[in-house]
């Protein structure tokens, strides 16, 4: 009989696998409310409101210090807010701090409820954060909500006209006039889609000549049935220490069926990006960590690659990224992810309270 039982519990524990630090239907509620519909200016402004309040309200809720950066756009009737919220470290304002940041933009475009692009990775920061803000630490880690990622062309009433207005304020204004002097900076994790999974053949497109600088990936996907099954953590050489702590952590939760592929761009050794390799690149820099790199700042992206993976084919920026979408298996993904991001950011500034296993898991 006893031996019955515990069978059963392997059996239930083996078919959805938990994750310590994560809750999961936590995750999936607030992805539904208020992650799941247009938030937009035009389209649906209450809703992005909405949203907004709901972050900074959480924020607060984990003890976090929360500031609001309000920034100008194209229109004079509509502001942009990026939402801060701080852990501050006990190295806070000295020359031995160094800043872990967590980053993830709210917005969608027009007509999309933009659930996977990009509400799961605003939960997945959420959920991170409220663990985090838990423990002390020596460094100051930071989680950042960016408004106006996303960017328009020949529409009226077009408020940000190019790439990452948002994060672009932040890291040329926010930072510099938060701190006196400029604390060093570990990075940051950029979070955009990063929960479609797709365990059928097929379903993974590669971007051209992604094969001339990472034939492993190429290889690595064609290999396994060109299956879009793996989270993808870009970085450059220069971004190592923070690559490396999101490998690490999340390799050591098990569950290979959800992969990674690692894309290491080994020639990016520098802290800023030539025009010319600004294009060579340019299908790995379509989201907010091009606002660090071009600011010569450390940061990693973290996504299921978009447009190039199962129903965000057609769905990027679209009617159909929808809540409906959100499968549990899905749910599982980004919940390994969430958990990887605990994990690196336990890695990156370590707590001062935990120790062992604690500091991967
Ligand atoms: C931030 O903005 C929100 C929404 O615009 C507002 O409700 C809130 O009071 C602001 N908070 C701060 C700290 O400025
Ligand atoms: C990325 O590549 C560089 C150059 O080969 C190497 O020094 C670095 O350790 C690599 N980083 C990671 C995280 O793989
Ligand atoms: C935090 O800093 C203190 C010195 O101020 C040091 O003794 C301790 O090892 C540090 N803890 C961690 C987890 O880095």
């Amino acid at each position: 009989m006893i031996a019955f039982t515990s069978c059963l519990v392997l059996l239930v524990t083996g078919a959805v696998f938990s994750y310590p630090d994560v809750d999961t239907t936590w995750l999936k509620a607030t992805l539904k409310n208020p992650f799941s519909e247009p938030r937009h200016h035009v389209t649906n402004p209450a809703y992005k409101a909405k949203a907004r309040d709901f972050i900074i309200k959480e924020f607060r809720s984990y003890g976090l210090e929360t500031h609001n950066q309000t920034f100008d756009t194209n229109l004079a009737t509509v502001k942009g807010v990026n939402v801060i919220a701080i852990s501050k470290g006990k190295y806070f304002n000295t020359n031995k701090d160094q800043i872990v940041g967590v980053a993830a933009h709210y917005d969608t475009m027009r007509n999309t409820p933009g659930v996977d692009d990009n509400g799961a990775a605003v939960v997945a920061m959420l959920q991170a954060a409220k663990h985090l803000a838990k423990f002390g630490r020596n460094f100051t880690v930071i989680f950042v909500a960016f408004d106006f990622e996303e960017w328009e062309e020949n529409l009226p009433e077009e408020a940000c006209t190019y790439l990452s207005c948002g994060s672009r304020k932040f890291v040329s204004e926010w930072m510099p006039s938060f701190w006196t002097t400029m604390p060093n900076l570990k990075g940051f994790i950029v979070m955009d889609t990063i929960a479609d999974i797709q365990e059928m053949p097929d379903t993974q497109q590669l971007p051209q000549g992604l094969g001339l600088f990472a034939p492993g990936v190429v290889s690595s996907v064609n290999s396994d049935g060109k299956k879009g099954d793996f989270i993808a953590a870009i970085g450059r050489a220069y971004d190592s220490d923070v690559l490396d702590a999101f490998v690490t952590s999340y390799t050591a939760l098990g569950q290979p069926e959800f992969e990674l592929e690692k894309i290491n761009i080994t020639v990016l050794t520098g802290p800023t990006l030539t025009q010319q390799q600004f294009m060579i690149f340019n299908d790995l820099i379509r989201s907010d960590h091009y606002s660090f790199w071009s600011n010569g700042m450390r940061a990693i992206f973290l996504t299921d690659t978009a447009n190039f993976r199962g129903y965000m084919q057609a769905c990027y920026h679209h009617y159909c990224d929808t809540f409906s979408r959100f499968t549990d298996k899905m749910l599982q993904f980004l919940g390994k992810t969430t958990q990887a991001l605990i994990g690196s950011v336990n890695i990156l500034a370590p707590s001062t309270e935990l120790s062992g296993s604690a500091l991967v898991g």
